[in-house]
């Protein structure tokens, strides 16, 4: 056995992983991944023992988080937009060709373009959503099963938002495009099993980029209305992606589960 930092900048105790790591000999695929929440769960499963290919609209963003992962052995970037479907079918002849299987798929893109509610949204920004956030990942994960994830049991992990769990008016269309992505996690889970385990994860707020706005100048005034009074990092996420992606969780399927410091309790 061998000791990994949990890498959360906090008091957690060191993680405790087998010395071949839980991924060793695996390939995954993770949307969306030059930075962030992707980056992180990327950066995991390498430290666990996979090959990882990470996608993103910007190739020199995606060619430095290649370099950062540990370079061409390990890593596969390929940029484009994770709903073109050229750019989808690309990505997953690439990852066979260089790393000869694919084991598991994260669908972690994701975009918000319009904050606020959905009654007079433009309709074409409502459909770009669900283009992303919701298709994408059904796409992804067709094109993973054609390309072997059954053969291998393999897993599916799309990542949420607790905005899908219970309803924030403010995020209205993304919220129902995530609301909806764990529904089609329940559906595939029970067409795609036992072979292979779709799941999801639900974060609350996590210090990305992506969510910069919401807690920018106010970390502390936002992480008050957290039972466990912090904000999340894409570590916090990793850690559940890669449990679910993993053996432990082999009697798991069609759940989507809230990594968010216990704040939809509340
Ligand atoms: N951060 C949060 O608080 C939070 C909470 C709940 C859920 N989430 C979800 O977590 C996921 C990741 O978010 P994050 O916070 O890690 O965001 P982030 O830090 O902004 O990173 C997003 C990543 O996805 C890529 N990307 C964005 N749009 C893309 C597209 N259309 N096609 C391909 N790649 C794209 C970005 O690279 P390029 O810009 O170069 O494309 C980047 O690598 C999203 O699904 C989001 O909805 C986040």
């Amino acid at each position: 056995m061998r000791r990994r930092r949990a890498g959360h900048g906090d008091d957690r105790a060191e993680a405790v992983v087998s010395a071949a790591g839980r991924f060793a000999g695996q390939v995954a695929l993770v949307t969306g991944a030059s930075r962030g929440i992707g980056y992180g769960v990327a950066a995991a499963l390498i430290g666990e023992g996979a090959r990882v290919c990470i996608t993103g609209r910007d190739p020199e963003a995606l060619a430095a988080s290649v370099a950062e992962l540990g370079g061409d052995d390990v890593a596969l970037g390929v940029a484009g937009k994770v709903d073109d479907p050229e750019h989808r079918m690309q990505a997953i002849g690439r990852v066979v060709d260089r790393f000869g299987r694919i084991d598991h798929l994260v669908n972690n893109a994701g975009i918000n373009p319009a904050d606020g509610g959905i009654a007079e949204i433009d309709l074409g920004l409502a459909r770009k959503i669900l283009e992303v956030n919701l298709l994408a990942p059904l796409a992804w994960s067709q094109l993973a099963l054609r390309a072997g994830i059954r053969a291998h049991r393999g897993a599916i992990v799309n990542v949420g938002s607790t905005s899908g769990v219970r309803p924030v008016p403010e995020l209205g269309m993304y919220g129902t495009s995530k609301a909806a992505l764990a529904y089609l996690t329940k559906v595939l889970a029970i067409e795609v099993g036992p072979e292979v385990r779709v799941n999801g994860v639900a974060p609350g707020v996590v210090k990305t980029r992506f969510a910069a706005s919401l807690y920018e100048n106010r970390e502390d005034e936002v992480a008050a209305s957290y039972p466990l009074k912090r904000l999340g990092t894409p570590a916090d996420i990793a850690d559940a992606v890669l449990f679910l992606l993993s053996a432990q969780a082999s009697w798991i399927t069609g759940r989507t589960v809230e990594v968010d410091g216990g704040v939809t309790l509340r």
